[in-house]
């Protein structure tokens, strides 16, 4: 009885620590199907979005693209469809790029290399609404130095998911301990 009690507290403060922190995830883009970021093949030119459609991203979650001779550009909703933007909201070509989803709703990816978006280097990803409302500043999308704050609060993420994982450790040796 007493050691179950300890152990319900200690779940309690963990899942409240992961709720209250926002524990971001970080995607690897195509991750197990494609090579990175790159022209889709032939018989699968919908591989990013097949891709983004099976993932759920939430707010802060970063996408990691890595290409060869290639550019990550996002764009509006309609350049999106021309395949196209004389200029985009975000654009990086360094070839290992790491976006930050810094806000919920639609955020429109596609290759800046002409030719590649046509035949399927594009990608629209959903992220979800589920602890804060909509914000509507649009334009703010992540420039290009956010990379590095990004890598930063993923370590934080790191750091902070081993902590837990060391207090559950340590929690239930305690416990058994005193059983
Ligand atoms: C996203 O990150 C920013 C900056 O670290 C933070 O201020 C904000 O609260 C976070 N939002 C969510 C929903 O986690």
């Amino acid at each position: 009885m007493y050691s179950s009690s300890i152990l319900s507290l200690l779940f309690v403060c963990i899942f409240s620590l992961l709720i209250l922190h926002g524990v971001s995830t970080g995607f690897e883009v195509g991750d197990g199907i494609t090579k990175g970021w790159e022209v889709p093949a032939l018989k699968h030119p919908k591989v990013y979005n097949d891709w983004a459609e099976k993932n759920r991203f939430k707010v802060n979650d970063t996408l990691h693209f890595k290409y060869k001779k290639d550019s990550v550009m996002v764009v509006t909703d309609s350049e999106y469809s021309k395949c196209g933007s004389p200029q985009p909201l975000f654009f990086a070509n360094t070839g290992d790029t790491t976006f930050v989803l810094d806000r919920p709703g639609l955020f429109y990816f596609v290759s800046g290399v002409a030719g590649h978006c046509q035949r399927g280097q594009k990608m629209i990803v959903k992220v979800l609404d589920v602890e804060s409302p909509p914000q509507q500043s649009g334009d703010d999308t992540a420039a290009p130095d956010t990379d590095k704050k990004s890598d930063a609060s993923r370590n934080t993420n790191a750091i902070i998911g081993g902590f837990i994982i060391l207090l559950i450790v340590v929690g239930l040796n305690i416990i058994g301990f005193l059983v």
